[in-house]
């Protein structure tokens, strides 16, 4: 359910550098912005999936406390920065217009089932990705079929049976390791390699130049330009 035909731009938290990350609002900018996908984080609240990266509120809202300890009704009373709730993933879902790539992160504690049902009948591109790998093949088990990824901030030795026992779509890694030998490691093993977080041009056209699939930014205003004129 997630093709690619050129290197991926993905709005990281929406368009994070332009709105409050994570919010509806981040995730429309995104998109006007000419993003192929938004990428966003999930925890479960109260029974809710809801979108927010910390296990606190306190960075991102003008709440205290650990999302899982909060009513739903208490989070969604939150300002997350310019009068906007956090969402929960229902409502991005519905929101963010269904030829838009949606790449779910899932960060909390018993993600991955809810998650699973969740996507299991959506018609859209949608691409999972996790530090957590056990959750990560939780979720693959549940849905084979929904593309997959896991995230990794350093290199590790394994990553290959990693992402084989995944049977990873992608492989995701952090701009400091993304070197040429291990994103030609992970493309010589038959998986795409997306970047995170890039806001620099001139890395992007690199990154893309060293055979990278796509990259995840907070400033789509600043990549789209560049990198849609390298794609026509
Ligand atoms: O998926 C890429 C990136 O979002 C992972 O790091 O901390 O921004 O969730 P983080
Ligand atoms: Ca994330």
């Amino acid at each position: 359910m997630l093709t690619q035909d050129h290197f991926l731009l993905i709005g990281h938290r929406g368009a994070s550098g332009l709105a409050p990350e994570n919010t509806l609002a981040s995730f429309a900018k995104a998109v006007a912005l000419g993003v192929d996908g938004v990428e966003l984080d999930v925890r479960l609240a109260d029974g809710e999936i809801v979108v927010i990266h910390d296990e606190r509120v306190d960075r991102t809202t003008n709440g205290r406390g650990l999302v899982s300890e909060l009513s739903f009704d208490a989070l969604r009373g939150l300002d997350a920065g310019d009068g906007e709730r956090i969402p929960t993933l229902a409502e991005v879902l519905a929101e963010v217009p269904p030829q838009v790539a949606i790449n779910v992160e899932l960060k909390g504690a018993g993600c991955a089932a809810p998650v699973a049902e969740m996507l299991a009948g959506q018609r859209r591109p949608l691409l999972v990705s996790s530090f957590d790998h056990a959750a990560l093949a939780a979720f693959h088990a549940a849905c084979p079929d929904i593309p997959c990824a896991p995230l990794l901030h350093r290199w590790r030795q394994d990553v290959q049976a990693v992402a084989s026992g995944l049977d990873a779509w992608a492989v995701n890694i952090a701009d400091r390791i993304a070197t040429p030998a291990h994103i030609n490691a992970i493309r010589s093993w038959g998986r795409r390699c997306l970047v995170y977080t890039v806001g620099e041009p001139d890395r992007a056209r690199q990154l893309e130049a060293i055979g990278a699939s796509g990259l995840f930014t907070d400033y789509p205003d600043r990549l789209a330009p560049v990198l849609r004129r390298s794609n026509s």
